[in-house]
């Protein structure tokens, strides 16, 4: 493990780069709809997951649980980790992270340059095995810190009080629906609880990906959307406003991801290609008046070894998703 900095008093400038993160209008002209999509991918370690890292470390030093021998130990599918990594590396705390050997080394490569230390599990990409072993470690060696993102109600309180409410302000009127995928469940949770505190008949729905459709009762199986549907429904999820939820094919979210890159020049990952089929689909059931919102949640950049940046990887043309599953 890289030495990191030792804990610093100053505030650490990063920080402040987190959050507030514009929201703009999609227009998808042979649909003949406007989406709304809040542009997480643009916060400073390149994801949604930075809202996180900065929520629970700067609670955890504020309470006196970071020690300056601390080390924040997390198990991850790369954006978390990268979060903890940059949040960490600013405010001086060792970190190491636990992730799946299927990962993209592209996660791997930031969170080392991050000066983190990087624990590989095999897992055929089940996290509950990483999750196991992360609280073992922290069993026997009290320096580490469990941030614990699958079950920290800090996450999904962290989304209603920061993230909804930017949403309910960028847009400024009522809000129809708001779509997007879950890894923990935490952004589901706690942007729904907002926007349906102010917009009590909006629809709240959950993006799974249709090979992996656990909300439809379905089995789990491998798909392509990296960073959501880790396999289980996490239990923040289960504290979320949900009205239902929408199937999207893995080949389907490329195939937006990549439009999302050559028509609106947006590099962002795979599930935001999945979040805007989930959320093309709301706004035809829904009709063209309906305001939509959904997240880019991370970078294009991150995915440059996986099926996103393999053009002979399996597209589709714009073969219909299945219908929203009431839940
Ligand atoms: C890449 C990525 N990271 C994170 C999230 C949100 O995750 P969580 O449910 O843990 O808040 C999403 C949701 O779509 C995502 O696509």
């Amino acid at each position: 493990m890289h030495p990191a900095a030792a804990p610093s008093a100053l505030p650490a400038p990063v920080l402040n780069l987190i959050g507030n993160t514009p929201l703009i209008p999609l227009c998808f002209a042979p649909e003949g709809v406007t989406l709304h999509a809040k542009c997480e991918f643009l916060n400073p370690s390149g994801s949604i997951k930075d809202r996180l890292a900065k929520m629970v470390l700067m609670d955890a030093k504020q309470r006196g649980l970071l020690k300056p021998d601390s080390i924040i130990l997390e198990c991850t599918s790369g954006n978390t980790g990268i979060a903890l990594s940059m949040v960490g590396a600013a405010m001086g705390y060792r970190v190491a992270i636990l992730m799946s050997a299927s990962a993209s080394e592209e996660r791997r490569r930031l969170i080392r340059r991050l000066g983190a230390e990087l624990i590989l599990f095999d897992s055929g990409g089940m996290y509950q095995t990483g999750i196991k072993l992360s609280q073992q470690m922290a069993a026997e060696d009290p320096r580490y810190f469990l941030p614990r993102q699958f079950e920290n109600p800090l996450n999904a309180e962290d989304h209603e009080h920061t993230t909804g409410p930017e949403i309910l302000r960028q847009i400024g009127g009522p809000i129809h629906a708001f779509v997007t995928g879950f890894g923990t469940g935490g952004t589901l949770a706690g942007c729904g609880k907002a926007i349906k505190k102010r917009w009590p008949n909006a629809r709240i729905l959950a993006m799974e990906p249709a090979e992996q459709a656990l909300l439809a009762g379905e089995c789990p199986c491998c798909h392509f959307i990296e960073g959501v549907a880790d396999g289980f429904v996490p239990a923040l999820l289960r504290d979320a406003p949900l009205d239902g939820s929408i199937k999207v094919r893995s080949a389907d979210a490329l195939t937006m991801a990549r439009r999302l890159h050559r028509e609106f020049g947006l590099l962002v990952g795979t599930s935001s290609g999945a979040n805007l089929v989930a959320a093309l689909q709301t706004a035809r059931e829904l009709g063209p008046q309906a305001t939509v919102v959904t997240l880019l949640c991370d970078r294009a950049e991150r995915y440059f070894s996986t099926a996103l940046f393999d053009d002979k990887s399996p597209t589709t043309t714009a073969t219909p998703t299945p219908p929203a599953t009431a839940k």
